[in-house]
């Protein structure tokens, strides 16, 4: 489907609560799943990519409810579907479980098909089949992707060392070590989002960290928990990005995550703006394991290029379409490096994006890591979003500031992390529309 993104008229302005964290969706939901007796979850994100996971936990025995955006699980003794286990688009989703079945004892014997949908199914598995493999699992892939046939057996821990830093390696591994015997040890070369190390202990899971590791000793029997999910920033970060950009806006995001090892969108943003434009306020709202606060953005009239760290790459790295975006209105040029992982996500995410950039009129260069964006005037046109949630919406946000309206192919996608936020979009003041 086409989302036709009109420039706005008027500055934006209003309060809303973005959906549920995505990535502690997945967790909780998979945590639920495993746990003795009936965990509640509050503002789970209800899109395509949790609501995967969600069913994957219900077809592997949990007793799950839902009302709204409050779900129930009881985990059960878990038993292997008939059918294939389905994760759609989701990389977490399929990572995480992997990982948290392939040395599940209540699976012994049994045989597990977990696919994906085309995207999903072109990604690399392989930097979790091999920590996986060796702990002792069984998986066999399709060239080191979905499917994955899993056969749990039983693992012994061990220590890994990432290349990468990844927070679905690290959780896939993690979960894995819950049911190993002896120690699992993963250590990164960089800072990943740590939601899964936050959340185990709420579930009574005991986690040793390090500086640079994290660690836990197996097999520990999970117990139920309440999770109260706060606000995606990943989302809000669209939201926000359009009230910085549309002249006279003015706008409050409320309860959003503020996890310090994802707020790199803020840490880049506050660099390319006068201070003042963006502001965090304490949220009503509070929980002891994931920080939150409401977000204040205002119209920001001068915005200028910078160069991105290599370092913040990890922590801002679902906002990198949309930092690309944004680069190409501000003033002079901002310098990515050091974020080669965008290729693998639910597309090239830096070919798609320069190419769709390019398209509207903006200079830029790509490099196989990266991209320098020259900011400047966004021509209006058709682009195409390849089915990528994140470009998408990051089109549309460019689509509020263009010369002429953007029309955006292939993203109805956006329903997998955000199905609200052309509603949300246009409840501020923006203009924007599906079309057929
Ligand atoms: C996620 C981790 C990130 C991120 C993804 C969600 C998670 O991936 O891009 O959208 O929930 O663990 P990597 O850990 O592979 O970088």
């Amino acid at each position: 489907m086409k989302l036709l993104s009109r420039p706005a008229t008027r500055g934006l302005s209003g309060t809303i609560r973005p959906p549920g964290d995505k990535s502690i969706s997945h967790r909780a939901a998979i945590l639920g799943g495993l746990a003795d007796g009936r965990t509640r979850i509050d503002g789970f994100l209800l899109a395509d990519d949790t609501l995967a996971t969600l069913q994957a936990m219900q077809s592997l025995g949990a007793d799950i409810q839902r009302s709204d955006d409050q779900v129930e699980i009881i985990g059960q003794t878990l038993q292997a579907p008939r059918m294939d286990i389905n994760l759609g688009n989701s990389g977490t989703g399929l990572r995480l479980l992997t990982g948290a079945i392939c040395g599940h004892p209540d699976l012994f014997g049994q045989r597990l098909r977990l696919v994906g949908d085309e995207s999903l199914s072109g990604r690399p598995m392989g930097r979790i089949i091999e920590p996986l493999q060796r702990m002792g699992a069984s998986i066999t892939s399709n060239e080191q992707r979905a499917p994955l046939l899993v056969e749990p057996k039983p693992l012994t821990g061990c220590t890994h060392a990432l290349k990468i830093a990844s927070a679905q390696v690290k959780s896939a591994i993690l979960l894995a070590g819950l049911q190993a015997q002896g120690i699992t040890r993963v250590n990164e070369p960089g800072i990943s989002r740590d939601h899964t190390e936050r959340m185990l202990p709420d579930f009574g899971i005991r986690v040793q960290h390090h500086s640079d590791a994290v660690e836990l000793t197996g097999p520990q029997q999970l117990q139920h928990s309440v999770v109260h999910v706060p606000a995606d920033l990943s989302s809000a970060a669209f939201l926000l990005a359009a009230a910085l950009l549309v002249p006279g806006s003015d706008i409050r995001l409320q309860a959003v995550g503020m996890n310090p090892s994802r707020d790199g969108f803020l840490r880049i943003v506050k660099g390319m703006i006068a201070d003042d434009r963006l502001q965090l306020q304490p949220t009503a709202e509070s929980d002891g394991r994931e920080p939150m606060a409401d977000l204040q953005a205002r119209y920001a009239d001068r915005r200028t290029g910078t160069t991105i760290a290599p370092e913040l790459v990890p922590l801002a790295i679902d906002e990198f379409p949309l930092l690309m975006a944004m680069a190409a209105t501000a003033s002079g040029q901002t310098v990515i490096s050091g974020a080669a992982e965008l290729r693998v996500k639910e597309s090239d995410r830096l070919a798609v994006m320069c190419r769709q950039l390019q398209t509207l009129g903006v200079e830029l260069e790509e490099r196989p890591d990266g991209a320098v964006v020259t900011g400047g005037p966004i021509r209006g046109g058709a682009v195409d979003a390849a089915g990528d949630h994140r470009i998408a919406m990051s089109l549309a946000v460019l689509g509020q500031v263009a010369q002429a309206p953007v029309e955006i192919d292939r993203a109805e996608w956006i329903r997998t992390s955000y199905p609200q936020f052309v509603e949300h979009m246009n409840q501020l003041g923006a203009n924007m529309a599906w079309v057929d």
